[in-house]
């Protein structure tokens, strides 16, 4: 079990480069089980929940390739498949999607300090399936893994999916998208931990969430744009990644409209063939980046972010007292010497626009370092404080009530062993490391691998002190 060793403190200085979101490439990679066709993704991140996502689509019959990346640093036209990009990477309308016409060969590679090297995944049938069972062994790891239900049933009229169960944060159900696929005419059944999901064919309906889920709207679109006539979606999520995924299903031939607003159009096609599509950079590993340059009183610019999703991490750090800048370079955030200390700002989580719970643990890492009082409430998901009493054995005051947290600073943070617990709260462990004084050891970071690649690499090309410890080397 690996673990990483911080010696702090260090202001994070530098250019870091976000890598591609894995809340979008997992739902990307589910849709290549719609077509028969090879599906090009650009920028996938080499994280461990997309190779979970691959070894399940690979038992599906659809096995990945990685081809070598583009060089980091060169324009986004350099790749003769993808569409040019007018606007730059700031551009919130880029499709960065294109119906493939061939596989992508002879791509260029290279490394740069500052970034890790993109990876190219391409998507194709193996096999002919051998049945739309996705087993306990392969979903029970991550939840994600239900993205594979509506494709599944869209496309073989019938779904076997192990429930995800129980999760770190929380209980999280999938009772919306079960609700919507049975809105949509399937037979929806629970046996033994699994759903059981059949339709000859799907029929477009119209269908209001009781609330905004994330991947249920990704399910949702995922099987409505093989259905049957037209379908409506209120109330969906409206986070970018949705409208990620919408951008790589349209440019696979479906119909969608509005995904990234409140309704969505779906058109239902009889089928869909391959695409090239780049996923979108990770706005919550660049918003990490960017709570880092804070916590540490450090000067960081993110490259090729887009600064329209941040929208609501970049108002708080301004109200915090971080200087935040939006050029066509990225997006930098600084805390100037001299401007006194960070002021404490209470924050909520909620859906999009709203302030990402994938932040939150982050946020609370920097609150401790600011003056002042300040109340962090969690409205997604229940759960979702256990860093706290990670934080407190750095030094950390914080008093956990309920769905609210409040957080009495500035704490001169202070190195200690701990232990990450989840993927977002082993990040805030990282940045809090980076900020105290002496050595920290987080344990277990198979949580932090899951969802950022290379984080120490990219900590070290800031300036950070951060070695990876395997279990082997540290007894
Ligand atoms: C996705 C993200 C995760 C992020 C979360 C919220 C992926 C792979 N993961 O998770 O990183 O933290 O969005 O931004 O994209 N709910 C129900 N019934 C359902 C579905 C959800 O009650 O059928 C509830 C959940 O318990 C939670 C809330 O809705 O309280 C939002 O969850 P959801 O948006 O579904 O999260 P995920 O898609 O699992």
């Amino acid at each position: 079990m690996d673990r990483f060793h911080i010696l702090g403190p260090t202001p994070l200085v530098g250019r870091v480069r976000a890598s591609g979101a894995k809340n979008a490439a997992l739902p990307a990679l589910a849709a290549s089980l719609l077509t028969d066709e090879p599906v090009t993704l650009h920028r996938v991140p080499r994280v461990r929940d997309l190779r979970t996502m691959c070894r399940l689509l690979d038992y599906l019959g659809v096995g990945s390739e990685e081809r070598e990346a583009p060089a980091p640093g060169l324009p986004d036209f350099a790749d003769p498949e993808l569409p040019a990009d007018p606007e730059g990477s700031q551009s919130t309308q880029s499709p960065e999607s294109s119906r493939s016409t061939k596989s992508t060969e002879g791509s260029k590679s290279g490394a740069s300090p500052e970034a890790v090297a993109e990876a190219v995944l391409v998507l194709r049938r193996s096999r002919p399936s051998s049945g739309a069972d996705a087993p306990y062994e392969l979903v029970k790891t991550m939840r994600a893994s239900v993205l594979v239900l509506g494709p599944l049933l869209a496309r073989y009229g019938f779904a076997r999916v192990s429930l995800p169960g129980g999760c770190a944060i929380g209980v999280r159900p999938i009772d919306q998208h079960l609700k919507g696929l049975a809105a949509l005419g399937a037979d929806v059944r629970l046996a033994g931990g699994y759903v059981e999901t059949r339709a000859s064919r799907l029929t477009g309906a119209r269908f209001r969430f009781d609330l905004p889920t994330v991947t249920g709207t990704e399910n949702l679109l995922l099987a409505a744009c093989l259905a049957r006539g037209t379908t409506v979606l209120e109330n969906c999520a409206r986070e970018p990644e949705v409208a990620d995924l919408a951008r790589l299903l349209n440019a696979m031939g479906a119909r969608i409209s509005g995904a990234g607003g409140d309704t969505v159009v779906v058109d239902g096609v009889d089928g869909l063939g391959g695409a090239v599509h780049r996923v979108i950079p990770d706005r919550i590993e660049g918003g990490t980046y960017l709570i880092g340059a804070a916590i540490t009183g450090g000067d960081v610019l993110l490259e090729q972010a887009n600064a329209a999703d941040l929208a609501p991490l970049l108002d708080k750090l301004a109200e915090v007292g971080v200087e935040i800048e939006v050029s066509p370079a990225g997006i930098r955030a600084r805390v100037r010497a001299g401007d006194g200390s960070l002021r404490a700002r209470d924050v909520a989580t909620a859906p999009h626009p709203g302030f990402p719970t994938d932040l939150q643990a982050q946020y609370m890492a920097l609150m401790t370092r600011a003056a002042g009082t300040s109340t962090i409430r969690e409205t997604v998901f229940e759960n979702r404080f256990q860093h706290v009493s990670e934080l407190a054995r750095m030094g950390a005051r914080v008093h956990v009530d309920g769905r609210s947290a409040r957080v009495d600073g500035p704490t001169e943070l202070t190195g200690a062993a701990v232990m990450a617990t989840d993927l977002r709260a082993s990040a805030c462990l990282v940045l809090a490391g980076v900020a105290a004084a002496g050595t920290t050891v987080v344990d277990r970071i198979y949580h932090l691998d899951r969802g950022y690649e290379g984080m120490e690499l990219k900590l070290q090309g800031l300036g950070a002190h951060v070695a990876r410890v395997t279990e082997s080397m540290a007894t």
